[in-house]
């Protein structure tokens, strides 16, 4: 999938109900509109279905993802998400966030059936490593740089360790490299110089400081 460039991905985490949804919905697609690369919502799995149609209704731009999916195929597992199933709602799907390697426990071993997964069922993956040494799964074409110290911290990675940690993963092969966290609209010029595009949660949540944030990169 060769999209835009910049990509920026908004991980709305287990953040909004359906009706704050819908707002953040009509707000970024029309910032999408005028945006010269491709932006991307991963809302909460529930609201797949439910977003896919919104967008098809509104004659949207902006793209669907999810956080996860399962690295079970279809089959009697409770609670999981098969990639298969969600394949026709989105086209991209987060992978590996450090807060799913964390508190779901999941190992690269896992990771690696998940990008097995969504390849299989024509979903890009968007595969978060921690720094330029973590394990990426043959497939992976989108590679979000994530050091957890800048999650949610206010305190993105310095630009120039981005931008060494970009140019390391890119001599591994040809990916777009995105950075996620911290990264806001007051910060977002100075590190897109670095990197393909971003991963943005909390900044992402109110969609006057996704705008302020496509804003400032277009
Ligand atoms: P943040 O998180 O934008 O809140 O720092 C990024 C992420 O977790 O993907």
């Amino acid at each position: 999938m060769a999209e835009p460039l910049p990509l920026v991905v908004a991980n709305l985490k287990a953040n909004k109900t359906w009706e704050e949804m819908t707002t953040w919905l009509e707000a970024i697609s029309q910032a999408s509109s005028t945006f010269p690369g491709t932006v991307v919502v991963c809302p909460s799995t529930p609201f797949l279905a439910a977003s896919n149609q919104w967008l098809i209704t509104h004659n949207s731009s902006l793209k669907l993802g999810s956080q996860d999916i399962s690295h079970f195929e279809q089959g009697a597992y409770t609670g999981e998400v098969a990639a298969s199933q969600i394949a026709s709602l989105v086209d991209y799907a987060i992978v590996g966030h450090s807060e799913r390697r964390q508190n779901a426990s999941e190992t690269d071993e896992v990771l690696e059936t998940k990008v097995k997964n969504a390849k299989t069922a024509g979903i890009e993956p968007i595969f978060c490593v921690q720094s330029d040494s973590t394990p990426i799964p043959d497939q992976v074409a989108i590679v979000a740089y994530e050091p957890v110290s800048a999650i949610g911290t206010g305190n993105p990675d310095d630009p120039q360790n981005i931008k060494s940690t970009a140019e390391k993963l890119k001599t591994k092969s040809q990916y777009t490299v995105l950075y996620g966290g911290s990264v806001s609209a007051d910060n977002a010029k100075a590190i897109i110089a670095t990197v393909d595009g971003f991963l943005v949660a909390t900044n992402s949540l109110d969609p006057q400081k996704f705008t302020a944030i496509l804003e400032a990169i277009k």
